[in-house]
This record gives structure tokens, sequence and C-alpha cells, in this order.
């Protein structure tokens, strides 16, 4: 298995190609399940997320074709679901990405039968399908849970319905949307996730000829139609890599430019940096995140967008973990995702946890030690710290990083970190 080597105390300063986000490029790819043409995506990611999604889509039948892959461009992919030989997400893949369920609402609404395997807990918490079961179901599915599977069955295809979700939930939003696109009459989502990645997905849908209004807000009102069509589509930028090296430029006082970071996407992240003392600009080819190295502790709460997003929790905890003062982070989204804790205290950080929040206490310097990842976010946590840490750190288990971070030695090391990948 890879890990990382990191030998702290570099001020990083340059600039980093923003890829494609992650959690968008998973949707649209699963939104190809919707037409029998053609769906072409620019600037896919080269993610393992990613390559597990093209692989759950050609056991469905879909033909992928991926392009030729550029930094700052991505890949582009061709998708062409006409032939579909399978209706069935087998364990084997979901268990590995839980990203794999939003191929329920497209199958069920284009074919009227979809099976897809629970998804099981993960590392950040037991994360529940119910309301995306909650949300087909109101639109005429039979639901039934056989031998660990999801079975959904709408033998005249789904109808519209009004939905109403007691919480904001960024999937269960997406299997929705999707699934309306070919219901019978209207469909309205009330409560809504706001995430950009949501609203990147229903542009695409729009496209490919889905009539959708509120698109940004918290209630979506899907009109169905027939049928969908081909489309081209270029993923929006992945704003949790731009804060994720906004954060990198700050813990190690350093000064990077984000090329085609969107401020727009980040207004509660770049809310808190300012309050810990870094600077943040906007500049013609995305933005600019610079620190004199001077931290200063503060409290967030994180909240569905445009609150502060769950997705940079941890990088801000190994930030503040080195500010001055103390801070107080609330986790609101999912209840075990403070996994990083233990790992950044064996490189110095005084974190203590009571429930859902986080207290740290600003450290003047932290120390390399050999930690693990847990999972993706809590990964790129530590070589944040490993950054500002004095000495060698060893990050083992590493794949957690390539599921979510395009190039990131490549990246970093652009901007003059000392880090190397060891198979
Ligand atoms: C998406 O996960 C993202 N993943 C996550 O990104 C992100 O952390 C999360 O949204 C929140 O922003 C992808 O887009 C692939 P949710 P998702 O449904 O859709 C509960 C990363 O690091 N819930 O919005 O699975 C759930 O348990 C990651 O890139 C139910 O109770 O998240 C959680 O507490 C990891 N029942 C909360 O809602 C349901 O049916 C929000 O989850 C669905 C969700």
């Amino acid at each position: 298995m890879d890990k990382l080597r990191i030998t702290g105390g570099v001020p990083l300063k340059g600039e980093i190609i923003i890829s494609g986000a992650k959690n968008a490029a998973l949707k649209l790819l699963a939104a190809s399940l919707l037409t029998e043409e053609t769906l072409t995506l620019y600037n896919v990611p080269q993610l393992a997320d990613v390559n597990m999604m093209a692989k759950l889509l050609e056991q469905h039948g879909v033909a992928i074709e991926s392009g030729p892959c550029k930094v700052g461009q991505g890949c582009t992919y061709t998708l062409n679901a006409a032939n579909i030989t399978s209706l069935v997400a087998p364990y084997e893949l979901v268990s590995k990405m839980r990203a794999s369920v939003v191929v329920l609402g497209p199958l069920l609404t284009r074919f009227g039968d979809a099976k897809v395997s629970l998804p099981g807990g993960c590392a950040i918490g037991t994360r529940p399908i119910d309301m995306h079961l909650y949300a087909l179901s109101a639109m005429g599915a039979e639901i039934r849970l056989e031998e660990g599977y999801v079975h959904a069955l709408a033998p005249n295809g789904l109808h519209g319905a009004e939905i109403q979700f007691d919480k904001v939930s960024v999937g269960a939003t997406e299997n929705a949307l999707m699934a309306a696109t070919l219901a019978k009459g209207t469909t309205i989502i009330n409560n809504a996730a706001r995430e950009p990645e949501i609203g990147d997905l229903a542009h695409c849908l729009v496209s490919m000829g889905a009539k959708i209004e509120g698109i940004g807000t918290d209630r979506l009102v899907v009109k169905g139609v027939d049928r969908l069509h081909g489309a081209e589509h270029r993923v929006l930028p992945d704003r949790i890599e731009t804060g994720t090296y906004m954060a990198a430029a700050a813990i190690t006082g350093g000064d990077i430019e984000l090329i085609g970071g969107d401020v727009s996407q980040l207004e509660a992240v770049i809310e808190k940096f300012e309050e810990a003392g870094v600077t943040i600009t906007s500049t013609a080819r995305g933005l600019r995140a610079t620190s004199n190295g001077k931290l200063k502790g503060i409290d967030i709460q994180t909240q569905p967008h445009p609150g502060f997003p769950t997705d940079m929790q941890a990088q801000f905890m190994a930030m503040l973990a080195v500010a001055d003062g103390s801070s107080l982070i609330t986790e609101n989204i999912f209840e075990n995702r403070f996994m990083h804790v233990p790992e950044l205290a064996r490189m110095g950080a005084k974190v203590v946890v009571h429930g859902h929040s986080a207290m740290i206490r600003g450290a003047e310097k932290l120390t390399a030690a050999e930690v693990m990842a847990t999972d993706l976010r809590a990964s790129v946590s530590l070589v944040l710290a490993a950054l500002a840490a004095k000495g060698e750190t060893t990050i083992n288990r590493i794949y957690h990083l390539d599921r979510g971070y395009e190039m990131l030695e490549e990246k970093l090391g652009a901007c003059g970190a000392r880090i190397e990948r060891i198979h």
C-alpha cells in the first residue's frame, strides 16, 4: 500500500489548477443512465471514485470512453446508455463507494425497476438512505428490502409528487431530482439540498431536456418529460479541493493562487479563513490565499450549503491546531466525523472532543509522526498538518486521498512542498 512522506516547514508559494468537482462528476456520470443518447462530460477529474463509478455504469451496460486527460482540463467522458444490460448495482461495488446509490433514481425512472445494494455504514457515520427511499416511494415506487438490496419497482413509471424532506440530504435530493425528470407530472422537492454540485447536475439535466425550476434554491420544481436526450456538460470546479489548498497556504504561511477556484461557492469558508487571519483575494483566474503564518482561533459549525461545509471541517481543524488561542468546531452533519482527531493528536494537536464538538487549543507547533488516514478529508487534514510540522511525517493508507484529490503530490510539490509517494 502506498504511503506519503512529507517534510514540513516550507511556506507554500505558487499556483494550483483546480480540478473538476468529484461530488458533481459522480452524479453527472450517473445521469447518463437517463437517456439512450450520448452524454459528453468535460473536466472530469482522474480519481479512484470516478473510476469506480465508471466501472459500476459499465456493469449496467453503459458504453464509456474517456478521452485525453490534461491537467486543468480533466478528462472527457462520453457515455452511452442505449443498451442497458443489468438493473442491479451489486454489493461489491456499492460497498466500496456509497455514491453508487445515485444510480437508483435514474434506473428506476427510465426502466421501472432497479435493484441497488444497501451501502451500509462508513467511517464517518451510519449514513442511512431512508430519505432516498421516501422520495421514490412518494413518486409511486414500491420498495422492497431483499437480502441486503433495495429493490424499487414502478412498472407503470413514476408519477410527480410533493416531497418534503425533514432534513437536508445531498444524495437524496439528487436521486429524487433525477427520478423526477422522467416521472409523469410535476414533482416538488421541498427542503432540497443547495450544494453547488446539485446545481451543476440540474443544469446538465436541463441541457438534456429536463424541465427544472428553482435551481440553486431549496425548492426544486420538476415537470416530468417523456424522454431526455444527449448533451455536453463541463463539470464545475471542486470547491473542497480549492478550500483544501487555501488551508495549505494558511497553515504554512504561504501564498497560493487557485486557478479556477470560484469565490461564489466558498463564501462561508472564505469568511472563516478571514476571521482566522488569512487574506483571500479574487484574481482574474480564480482566487488567492495568503498568510503570514499567524493564525487566530475561531469557532465553526458545519451546516448544509450555504453554511460551512462538513467536507472542510478536518482541514480547518489541522489549521486551527497551530492557531493562537482556542477554537470550537461543531460537526452537525455526520455523527462520527472526528476520526482525524487521534491522528492529529499524535502530531501534537491539542484537541478534546465532547459529543459533536471539538475544542482545539492552539499549539506552538506540530511535530512529525507516523499517522494513518481514515477517510478522504481526514487524510488530507494529516497532509496539511504534515506540511506545517517539523520533521518527516509518514502517512499510511493514502488510497483515501486518491479517491478525491487529483495529483495531490504534484500540485503541492509545484508550490515547494517536500512530498513524495512511497510505493
Ligand atoms: C454528500 O454525501 C457528499 N458525497 C459528501 O462528501 C458530503 O460530506 C455530504 O454530501 C454532505 O455535504 C457525495 O456527494 C458523493 P447527505 P451524502 O445525504 O449525499 C443523513 C466527501 O468527503 N441522511 O447530504 O451521502 C446522513 O446520514 C464526502 O467528499 C439520512 O439520515 O450526504 C447525514 O447525516 C463524504 N438519511 C446527513 O443526512 C438519508 O436517506 C447528510 O447526508 C440520507 C442522508
